[in-house]
């Protein structure tokens, strides 16, 4: 029998990444004991009484660190608690871009596999943390935004005049991109998106959002999907051509990115700027150093009466939603690694998302840190 332990999150954390029926399953199918802190799904909408009834034991931290093999949590919590035997961390952990918080796991008998690496395959799409976090995250950047601007998103039209719709820019039509769209559309905003990636053109147009095309971009196919750094010239053409979709836009939501590196810059103070006050940027990209010139990671400001709102993990003002599709997330990865028996080393997905082996750093991408 594998005993698991589902971390309790920091404070600013309402997702959990096991709901009670997840619970359920592990234990009463997968030979699973699962053992949790008091109060670890309260934020989620789940409460003790339902982990208990899923047949989990509520237990204190030090009993987790001591008695899991696997312990499961989203945000990097382990402080360096006394461990007993071999432990395997799951998590999000985002270690290429926090290469710091591989520090304390580098103990003799720690792994770690941290799910943002999980490689995108059609094999591993039920694990993708990244797909469903972003479009729950594009989803509610455009209701943010709706609530913020000031004023109605559809065209209204009513006895005491007609007022005009919003015209909604989104930038980066990856996967929040386009739930971001798709949402902006649904509430009858007027929607042009742009990206780099000219595939991402037929996708915006099926949503029925108008593509804005900047010729020249550098694509890369063994970027797996994925775009890749522009040179300065197109990107000084870009921000030309985006500088007047921007300053005519009552919203602009930017999820530009590109793994592993800075988020582009897409949007100059001067710019914003040229935006009408009352104007609202959602920047989804902030933790990545953001696409506007003027955003503050986790805060909202005011740049002559234009809103900016920098914030990645929008997905956690929704714990709801989040909690019930990361933990399918998680349970898949847990199916496959039980069914594994321990190798780790010739299964592709534990491969791409093996940072950490017996306390090492083992992953190309964090090696040289
Ligand atoms: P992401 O979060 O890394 O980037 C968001 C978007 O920003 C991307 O569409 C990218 O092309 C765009 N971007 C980068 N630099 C830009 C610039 N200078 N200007 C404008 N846009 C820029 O990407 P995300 O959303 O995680 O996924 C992107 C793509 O990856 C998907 O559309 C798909 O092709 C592939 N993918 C494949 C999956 C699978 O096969 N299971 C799952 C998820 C994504």
């Amino acid at each position: 029998m594998h005993t698991i332990a589902i971390l309790k999150e920091p404070d600013n954390e309402n997702r959990v990444c096991f709901t009670p029926e997840a619970v359920q399953r592990m234990v009463s199918t997968m030979n699973t004991q699962v053992l949790v802190e008091e109060r670890i799904g309260v934020r989620a909408g789940f409460s003790d009484k339902e982990y208990k009834e899923a047949g989990a034991v509520i237990a204190s931290t030090a009993d987790l660190y001591k008695n899991a093999d696997i312990l499961f949590s989203i945000n990097p919590i382990y402080k360096g608690q006394e461990l007993t035997g071999t432990k395997k961390f799951v998590g999000i952990y985002n270690m290429a871009f926090h290469p710091q918080r591989l520090n304390v796991y580098k103990k003799p008998d720690v792994s770690v596999f941290s799910l943002d690496m999980v490689p995108r395959t059609t094999k591993a799409q039920s694990m993708d943390v990244l797909s469903s976090m972003a479009s729950i995250s594009g989803y509610k950047a455009m209701i943010k935004a709706a609530e913020i601007y000031g004023s109605v998103i559809p065209m209204f039209t009513t006895a005491a005049g007609t007022l005009r719709p919003a015209t909604v820019l989104v930038l980066g039509a990856g996967v929040a991109g386009l739930q971001a769209i798709a949402t902006a559309k649904r509430l009858g905003a007027v929607v042009e998106a742009f990206d780099v990636r000219t595939a991402a053109g037929e996708e915006v147009r099926s949503l029925g959002a108008k593509f804005i095309e900047v010729e020249g971009s550098i694509e890369n196919e063994t970027a797996g999907g994925y775009a890749v750094e522009q040179t300065d010239d197109y990107m000084k053409k870009q921000k030309a051509l985006l500088n007047e979709h921007i300053s005519r836009a009552s919203i602009v939501i930017s999820t530009a990115n590109i793994p592993g590196r800075k988020a582009p810059m897409l949007i100059d103070a001067s710019t914003v700027e040229n935006m009408a006050p009352g104007s609202v940027i959602v920047d989804l990209a902030s933790e990545q150093g953001g696409n506007c010139e003027l955003t503050q990671d986790e805060r909202m400001i005011d740049h002559q009466g234009v809103k900016i709102v920098g914030s990645s993990y929008l997905s956690n003002q929704m714990p709801f939603a989040s909690t019930r599709m990361l933990s399918n997330n998680y349970l898949s990865f847990y199916k496959h690694m039980m069914g594994l028996n321990g190798d780790t080393d010739s299964d592709p997905i534990m491969k791409g998302c093996k940072v950490i082996e017996n306390g090492q750093v083992v992953h190309p991408a964090l090696l040289k840190n």
